[in-house]
């Protein structure tokens, strides 16, 4: 009887922008795994040292990840880990952390949760949403953004970041807001003209609201004028 083949995992273009930042070799940990299709992928293309831990706060994604770890043949190359973010692990669990799909919030407090030594790791992170405040967080907290990149997923644009420890100036508001991949990425300019929306749909509202304090106004309209401003660099 011939052998059945080995199942091969394609992963989606946000996933894929993750799995291509990982360092080849390295030993890794990613946190809120769910299907845990980045691990699956990293092992069946030989990116990883084995066995990756695939971690999640809930038993279903966790089951999940198992289901998937099985299908595609890699269930004895991954470690499951039912946690709260890093909770209660040490930093030598892995030498690269992938924290993919949530929020900005909860990503920044997984990291200082974790009370990890971030020397010698490195971080992919991919928020939802919240961006701004995870980026500037991280500088905050002695971390930076060694490089990033936009990736278009169905009909979203998302920023995957490449972070490494080590104290840098945070950068001003607008590249917090607005990343710092490639300037002649035509999605960067595309991800810069929903930013000048957002910040005129939100300047907009407040001056309609009789609720909006004038604070609250005048920052709305300080990063609309920045948004536009650096729409005019990109010749939006
Ligand atoms: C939307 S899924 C993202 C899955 C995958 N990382 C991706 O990017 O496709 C978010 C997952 O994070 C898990 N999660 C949320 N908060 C978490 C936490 N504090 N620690 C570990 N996992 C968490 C959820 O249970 C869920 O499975």
């Amino acid at each position: 009887m011939p052998m059945e083949e080995t199942k091969k995992i394609k992963l989606s273009p946000r996933l894929t922008a993750c799995a291509e930042y990982v360092p080849q070799g390295s030993t890794l940990v990613d946190v809120g795994t769910d299907h845990a299709y980045l691990p699956v992928w990293l092992i069946q293309n030989g990116r990883v040292k084995t066995p990756v831990i695939a971690g999640d706060i809930n038993r279903g994604p966790l089951e999940r990840a198992r289901k998937s770890a099985a299908e595609y043949g890699v269930e004895n190359e991954v470690v499951f880990m039912l946690n709260n973010g890093l909770a209660g692990t040490k930093d030598d669990l892995a030498e690269t952390v992938v924290i993919a799909g949530m929020g900005g919030e909860t990503i920044m407090d997984i990291i200082n949760a974790s009370g990890w030594n971030w020397e010698g790791h490195t971080l992919i992170l991919q928020p939802m949403s919240k961006i701004y405040e995870l980026c500037s967080g991280l500088y905050e907290n002695g971390l930076h953004i060694e490089k990033e990149r936009l990736v278009r997923d169905a009909s979203e644009i998302y920023r995957v970041l490449l972070v490494k420890p080590g104290e840098q100036e945070i950068p001003g508001d607008m590249e917090l807001y607005a990343g710092n991949s490639d300037r002649e990425d035509p999605l960067y300019k595309e991800y810069v003209s929903g930013l000048i929306k957002k910040f005129s749909r939100m300047e907009k509202g407040m001056a309609a609201s009789d609720k909006a304090d004038s604070e609250a106004l005048e920052e709305a309209r300080r990063l609309h004028n920045a948004a536009l401003e650096l729409g005019k660099e990109l010749g939006l």
